[in-house]
């Protein structure tokens, strides 16, 4: 089979390749995504020699001012050209080991190089060779497991997972982006080596599960991740989550499948990681929170709190920022349950501004999360609170035209209190702002400045202050 090298970059390589006299292959994820169909801008090389000197001859002959990266430890060379990065390094016999620190020495050849690869479908080839160029190498049948949509690995399961057991994430997060099944052998080999992963840095695992998140479907890497055995070694408190006890005949629901469920829920109508991130946390209190109650049933009273709580260990296990990013999940988890509270009682006008005073610019992203939450089986239950979101949502593009407390300043500021009133930094200056704020959310006056000012001055009256 003849796969199509159209780029002219792939001429510039094989001609540099014959000059210097090595054989050059694409490898890798470049040549799986083509054939998927998938774009790709990540180009791999491996020749039968110096990687280095590949690089630098193919970089010669397209533009010699190009600046080529080496890594001399790792016996590879990067550059790029257009949008495309491009990587070169020879092929080797010892086992993969991207995070190694001890230099790759010994050269090997193409199906030295093929062997010691992590799936069939990342190990097929194409040749650069004249007389060959275009040709698919495929020594393990990636060819037909790509077709047959399967994940397997080229050499015993076994052996390729201690290789680098990372692979094992990579397994599951293939299989979740592309939708494709893991083929049982390699399966079991994942659930046999699941405590490996604990070799493995938070932050190469962090980056296979973001990408799980980020794929279309997330359950179906999570679920695996869980079966599997990996998801307790690396994420405990959401498998905390996963069971339904039932006492005196009352059962609650599973929050693991219901936290996966809302995920794919929400995946459906936003691309947002962090987004994602606040489904998979939304819950994630409600472990710790379970009690049971003779006249309530099961209660996870304050879930919302100690999740939030909850936000900044995972991300820091994790290695994820700790920025406005896991600011914006602790809000999140902080008030999911917000909208679909106003969705039970009457939906008053003060209970929205203070849900868009809380929610600010966020509003859209929390009510999107919140949609994803009904999971109920009951079909009429689920248009009844989706009926009632979209009123709740009719309501706030109301109140935020009317009251626009969206993104609310205070219409007053601490320095205008004080000027007025001539004190100095002092306690009544923050109880007036807040009284004026509470009187805009509660609609006791509207959210403007002469209304805002005549509130000043009867509460700095009623404190016994003067105007200066
Ligand atoms: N590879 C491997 N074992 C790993 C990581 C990578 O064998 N733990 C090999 C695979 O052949 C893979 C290639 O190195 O195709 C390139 O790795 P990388 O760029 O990390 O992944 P891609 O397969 O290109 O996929 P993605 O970009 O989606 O991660």
């Amino acid at each position: 089979m003849i796969f199509k090298l159209e780029h002219p970059i792939f001429r510039e390589v094989a001609a540099a390749a014959k000059d210097i006299g090595v054989p050059a292959y694409v490898v890798g994820g470049y040549v799986r995504d083509t054939l998927l169909g998938r774009p790709c801008k990540d180009i791999d090389f491996v020749c039968v020699g110096s990687g280095i000197e590949l690089a630098k001859a193919t970089a010669k002959r397209i533009d010699p001012s190009i600046k080529v990266s080496v890594f001399k430890n790792f016996g590879t060379a990067m550059f790029r050209y257009e949008d495309l990065e491009l990587e070169f390094v020879g092929a080797r016999k010892e086992s993969y080991s991207r995070d190694s620190r001890k230099p790759a020495v010994e050269e090997g050849t193409l199906e030295d190089d093929q062997n010691r690869r992590d799936f069939t479908i990342n190990a097929l080839a194409v040749d650069l060779g004249e007389g060959h160029f275009g040709e698919i190498i495929d020594s393990f049948g990636g060819l037909k497991d790509l077709e047959d949509r399967i994940i397997r690995t080229p050499l015993d399961p076994d052996i390729t997972f201690s290789d680098d057991p990372l692979r094992m994430l990579r397994a599951i997060r293939f299989s979740a982006q592309l939708g494709f099944q893991i083929e049982q052998e390699t399966y079991d080999a994942i659930a046999r080596n699941a405590e490996r992963i604990d070799i493995i840095s938070m932050e190469r695992v962090r980056d296979e599960i973001n990408k799980i998140i980020l794929s279309p479907k997330p359950s179906s890497g999570f679920k695996p991740l869980y079966d599997s055995g990996i998801l307790e070694r690396i994420f405990p408190e959401l498998v905390a989550l996963q069971g339904v006890e039932i006492k005196d005949g009352v059962g609650h629901k599973d929050n693991f499948y219901h936290t996966i469920q809302v995920l794919d829920n929400l995946s459906k109508n936003t691309d947002d990681l962090y987004l994602r991130w606040s489904a998979i946390m939304h819950d994630i209190g409600k472990a710790r929170t379970k009690r049971f109650d003779d006249k309530a049933g099961w209660t996870f009273h304050g879930h919302e709190v100690v999740g939030a709580r909850m936000v900044k260990p995972i991300f820091s296990r994790f290695k994820l920022p700790l920025n406005e990013h896991m600011k914006f999940v602790q809000k999140m988890v902080l008030l999911h349950l917000r909208p679909i509270s106003l969705t039970r009682e009457n939906i008053t006008d003060s209970a929205i501004r203070r849900l868009l005073f809380d929610a600010g610019d966020d509003i859209d992203s929390l009510m999107k999360l919140c949609k994803a939450d009904i999971t109920s089986k009951n079909k009429q239950k689920v248009e009844r609170f989706l009926k009632n979101f979209e009123l709740v949502e009719e309501k706030l593009a109301e109140i935020e035209e009317k009251d626009q407390v969206r993104n609310f300043q205070p219409p007053v500021s601490g320095e205008e209190i004080m000027e007025y009133f001539d004190i100095k930094p002092s306690r009544p200056v923050g109880q007036i702002k807040n009284a004026i704020k509470e009187a805009i959310l509660d609609g006791e006056i509207p959210n403007d400045r002469d209304a805002a000012w005549n509130l000043m001055i009867k509460l700095g009256n009623e404190m016994g202050l003067k105007k200066a």
